[in-house]
């Protein structure tokens, strides 16, 4: 069957299509049927069957007689090592850690958060945490304690598990301290943590509140896996919206394990026991779904990689995994690509290494730019497939159905709606456009299994965020069209969310940090174009009347206030003090007019504005950061 076929037979019966998907997926009790309509355009999936994630990632592989495959290969060129875990190891290790989490009262429906670094034990912590049914929000390293501290709050975890440190290049990233200051900082405090030490620093634990990852587990009952309602969250995942107020994404269970089962074959083409490689982080949703649980759950080999795509030690790291550990399929944001490319533009290092066991390698998280598609092709000589997606759907809206028909690729377009996905583009009211027009990307409702059926604690804002502007729709906050082919093309945010290196963030949050300096009576935050990252994030801070500190000054201290409150992963470095903001007579900031002078790009100055004076002042203090030459 091509895709086409595929596609349609997915329309014709929808809930046919994912309860044979579901087929593949182990069920305590099977679900009596797909969808769950909960009115009010609220929808779930296999809600009534009973299932357990852990079991499907990894114990029903060891059943089926294939413990000895290696399930994850920890590959850290920052620390120099390799470690291989089977699955019969794996299964022990988690049933060992769930127990010694059950034995301190963790039990289902508990919330975990977990602040770990590429290493193979937070891949366990979030597995422990779903073979006892309880909830995990794993977040990033790369967030500061504020950041922590906000997640601490709104998932309220009885538990914490946490890394004693992570490794930049060049940087121990202090681990503990930071997840000490998170709870002094939250109100919620959680009842303890456990602390997986590493050699590189150990941490200091406060007895009868820090447990000893290894200490914990000594003489405990490895845990069985506890059967959950397939409307079970399995995990929340924070993401940016146009606050400071992160976004508690919910995955239910059983649409996740249907869905994601279903993507391994279908859009990755892995067959059980390929080794699969998605370079990211657990800490952002493909880490989640394609780093632990999509390749486990269809019983491949995942790697859990320690390192950057340059630097360590080299531009030529990711053909060497690839190369040592037999990859098939692989996975990276288009920004790796690019700084591969800056310290190997003729790709001399991929003749190093033998690489033909890779067939495809996929590209998502940002705008994947025609020059580094067909850099990436050139030298390797692969198909590269990009492909759409968001923390929200947890799983590719729109990409390349490699394992039923590779279709012919369109450089600039992530290819094809997957089954699942009724994808339309809408006007401002909601009507639907003609190919080739730009509007807003939304999809019809319901989402397919494996999207998030709501918010954390946070319905009303799930329904103002994503379901309000369209009505029976879901509202992606992207734009872009849809050709004759059917092929999809993004184009842009429609809101405050930009994309720095893969990475979403929030302007506005940002904007909130600005806003809290004592120096600051306003300012706007704005993300413009970089050639390595896709987008920077730069403040422009107006100050109090009667300031007259040295600017410079005040520009460090709003720098360090983003990373401190933020984090690093911010990337927040420009920033200029200006007299005023750019405004409509109404008062609204004329963002977008700031980021198009940035970029050097030609605008129609808005009817609508205050005073076009300030344009130029703007535009001067762009070029003393280096844009806006053009
Ligand atoms: N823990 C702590 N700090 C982290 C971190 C983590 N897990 N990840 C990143 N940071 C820090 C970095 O050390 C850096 O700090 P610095 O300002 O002190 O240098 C800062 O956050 C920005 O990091 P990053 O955006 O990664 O930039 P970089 O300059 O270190 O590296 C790239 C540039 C392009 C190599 C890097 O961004 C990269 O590998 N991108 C791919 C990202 C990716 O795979 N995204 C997938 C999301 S789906
Ligand atoms: P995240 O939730 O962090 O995965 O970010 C999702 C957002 O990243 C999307 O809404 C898009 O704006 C952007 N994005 C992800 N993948 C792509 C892609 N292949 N092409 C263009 N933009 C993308």
């Amino acid at each position: 069957m091509g895709y086409q076929e595929v596609y349609k037979g997915w329309q014709s019966d929808p809930e046919g299509f994912w309860m044979q998907a579901a087929e593949a997926i182990d069920w305590d009790q099977k679900p009596s049927k797909a969808l769950f309509d909960k009115g009010n355009d609220l929808y779930e999936w296999f809600a009534d069957g009973l299932t357990n994630t852990c079991w499907n990632a990894v114990d029903r592989h060891v059943e089926a007689g294939r413990g000895g495959q290696v399930a994850i290969i920890h590959d850290s060129p920052i620390t120099g090592t390799l470690h291989k875990i089977t699955y019969s190891e794996l299964r022990n290790r988690v049933a060992r850690l769930a127990g010694a989490l059950r034995a301190k009262g963790i039990e289902k429906g508990d919330r975990v958060i977990i602040y770990m670094p590429m290493v193979p034990e937070a891949l366990e912590a979030m597995l422990a945490c779903s073979r006892l049914g309880a909830i995990h929000s794993v977040v990033f390293g790369g967030f500061a304690a504020n950041e922590l501290a906000v997640r601490i709050d709104d998932a309220t975890p009885k538990a914490i598990i946490a890394a004693s440190c992570g490794l930049e290049p060049g940087r121990v990233v202090h681990y503990k301290p930071l997840l000490d200051g998170a709870i002094e900082l939250a109100k919620h405090k959680p009842d303890f943590t456990v602390i997986f030490q590493r050699e590189q620093e150990v941490a200091k634990l406060n007895d009868g509140y820090d447990f000893d990852w290894h200490g914990f587990q000594y003489g405990v009952d490895p845990a069985d896996c506890v059967p959950v309602e397939g409307n079970h969250p399995a995990y929340i995942l924070y993401t940016s919206g146009t606050t400071g107020a992160p976004k508690g994404v919910i995955r239910h269970t059983g649409g996740h394990l249907v869905a994601l089962n279903w993507s391994m074959k279908n859009i990755y083409n892995v067959d059980p026991g390929d080794t699969f490689w998605a370079a990211s982080d657990v800490g952002w949703v493909v880490g989640h779904s394609y780093i632990c649980y999509a390749p486990l759950i269809h019983g491949n080999t995942t790697i859990v990689f320690e390192g950057k795509p340059v630097g360590t030690p080299d531009a030529g790291t990711f053909w060497r995994v690839i190369s040592d550990h037999n990859v098939r399929s692989f996975f990276t944001a288009p920004t790796a690509f690019r700084a591969v490319k800056r310290d190997d533009p003729k790709g001399e290092f991929v003749g190093k290494y033998d690489i033909s066991c890779l067939r495809a390698i996929y590209l998502a998280g940002e705008r994947a730019d025609p020059d580094t598609i067909e850099w990436a092709q050139k030298v390797t000589g692969k198909p590269i497939y990009d492909h759409w997606w968001q923390t929200e759907t947890g799983w590719t809206i729109a990409g390349m159905p490699a394992g039923i028909e590779a279709l012919p690729v369109k450089i600039g377009s992530p290819s094809v709606p997957m089954p699942g996905y009724d994808v339309q583009i809408l006007d401002e009211a909601g009507h639907a456009m003609k190919p080739g027009e730009l509007g807003a990307i939304a999809v019809k409702l319901p989402l397919p299994p494996g999207t998030l059926p709501t918010l954390w604690n946070a319905e009303d804002r799930f329904r103002k965020s994503y379901l309000s502007h369209f009505p029976g729709y879901y509202e992606t906050g992207d734009a872009g069209m849809i050709d004759e082919d059917g092929y999809l093309y993004i184009m842009a945010r429609t809101d405050d969310v930009i994309n720095v290196a893969g990475h979403r963030l929030s302007t506005g949050g940002m904007e909130e940090v600005l806003a809290a300096h004592p120096d600051v009576a306003e300012c706007a935050v704005i993300g413009v174009t970089d050639q390595l990252k896709g987008q920077l994030p730069m403040g422009f801070v107006c100050l109090t009347t009667g300031v007259n500190r040295p600017h410079d000054e005040i520009v460090k201290e709003c720098v360090k206030l983003v990373r401190d409150k933020i984090g690093p992963v911010a990337a927040f470095k420009l920033c200029a003090v200006v007299d005023r903001l750019p405004k409509t007579r109404s008062g609204k900031i004329l963002r977008a007019t700031m980021v198009k002078i940035a970029d050097s790009e030609e605008f129609k100055l808005p009817a609508t504005i205050d005073d076009p004076a300030i344009l130029d002042e703007i535009k001067v203090a762009l070029q003393g950061m280096g844009y806006a030459k053009g």
